[in-house]
């Protein structure tokens, strides 16, 4: 039977979870299994998915590594201090190890997302001295909470800023966050010793948007020399990848994988989507078409091609979502249309799909 012809029930887009028959998981390959083991592949999803049997069943032919959209930043597990609430993040946790699955941890130390009242303290600002005992609490009791069952953690989510949209940054270029403005550049030390102190056996990673960028890949790999010369660890670097069709530069990418490679980090790619606009933030389309679905493919299988090529230094390429019904670029910048991943609205695979997979078998 033809995968156009699968059941679907018609709902408009955002207002149901598309159903999807069972036989739809088990006769679309599976781009974990073309990926193998040396390099993983696997999505970010959401805890409603894995509540839903048809969408969990996909999920687990298709990943061998999952990471939470969501359900594990500070604002979803925790209201207040000591306060944790790990029902959605367990749920999907659990279901990464009942099926095999690595599992990334996301995220730790971020500016958005983190868990508002840190910063608080009455009615005014918490102090650095307070706002470090959050952190370290914070760090040691999730940590603590998921040891054993998270393969890698996020320590530190986007500490560092390009200048975009006129952005003020300090000298080393780091963006200044409540983490970097209340505590200073040491956050990320402290960060990182809290998370390696709470699971000596996770692996920690620095993750980061426009990680190809060679301003930031110069100024993150300087601050990973200076955590090391301090004998902090850090493993490895997480790579967003937040595409468009037009950006960034393959070359690019190909060099910072390069030059993190160069100092010893294991690297994943973390978010990939492939926007088909021109630019991640362009907002200009209103539908795909079959050429730009093609081309989309296209700019899908290069950088899986070169992933591929440097698995001696990356690990793992997550979509950032199951399919185009449930990705962020839908409400990012703004509410518009995009459909930047590997399966349609309907999870149907699209042509970025057997790109995908093709690249992947010819790599392995
Ligand atoms: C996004 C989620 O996809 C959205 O659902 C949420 O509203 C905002 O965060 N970089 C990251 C991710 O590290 O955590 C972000 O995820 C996308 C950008």
């Amino acid at each position: 039977m033809s995968l156009t012809r699968r059941q679907f029930t018609a709902l408009p887009l955002g207002l149901a979870l598309p159903a999807i028959d069972s036989a739809f998981a088990a006769e679309t390959p599976s781009l974990a299994q073309a990926f193998g083991q040396r390099m993983r592949f696997g999505m970010a999803v959401r805890p409603d998915q894995i509540r839903d049997t048809a969408l969990a069943a996909f999920i687990a032919h298709q990943c061998s590594i999952l990471v939470a959209e969501n359900a594990m930043k500070p604002a979803s597990l925790s209201r207040g201090e000591g306060q944790y609430d790990f029902r959605d993040a367990d749920l999907i946790v659990d279901f990464a190890a009942k099926n095999g699955m690595l599992m990334r941890g996301h995220t730790l130390v971020w500016h958005q997302q983190a868990a508002p009242w840190m910063f608080k303290d009455g009615a005014g600002e918490v102090s650095r001295e307070k706002l470090i005992a959050r952190m370290e609490r914070y760090i040691a009791d999730v940590v603590g909470h998921f040891r054993g069952r998270v393969y890698s953690w996020d320590v530190v989510n986007e500490a560092f800023q390009n200048g975009e949209g006129g952005a003020k940054t300090d000298e080393a270029g780091m963006r200044l966050s409540e983490w970097r403005r209340i505590i200073g550049p040491e956050f990320i030390e402290i960060a990182f010793r809290a998370a390696a102190k709470a699971d000596p056996d996770a692996l920690l990673f620095y993750n980061d948007y426009e990680s190809q960028n060679p301003q930031k890949v110069e100024a993150v790999r300087k601050m990973v020399r200076g955590l090391r010369a301090k004998g902090v660890r850090i493993d490895g670097i997480g790579h967003q990848m937040h595409c468009a069709r037009k950006w960034p530069r393959v070359d690019d990418v190909a060099a910072a994988i390069e030059a993190f490679g160069a100092d010893g980090l294991k690297q994943h790619v973390t978010e990939l989507d492939i926007g088909l606009n021109d630019m991640p933030t362009d907002t200009k389309l209103t539908a795909a078409t079959d050429e730009l679905l093609q081309d989309q493919a296209r700019r899908y299988a290069e950088l899986t091609t070169l992933f591929m090529s440097k698995r001696d230094k990356l690990g793992a390429m997550l979509t950032w979502g199951i399919g185009d019904a449930y990705s962020w670029y839908l409400s990012w910048p703004r509410k518009r249309f995009e459909a930047p991943l590997l399966f349609d609205t309907r999870l149907q695979p699209k042509p970025a799909f057997h790109a995908v997979l093709e690249a992947a078998r010819a790599a392995t």
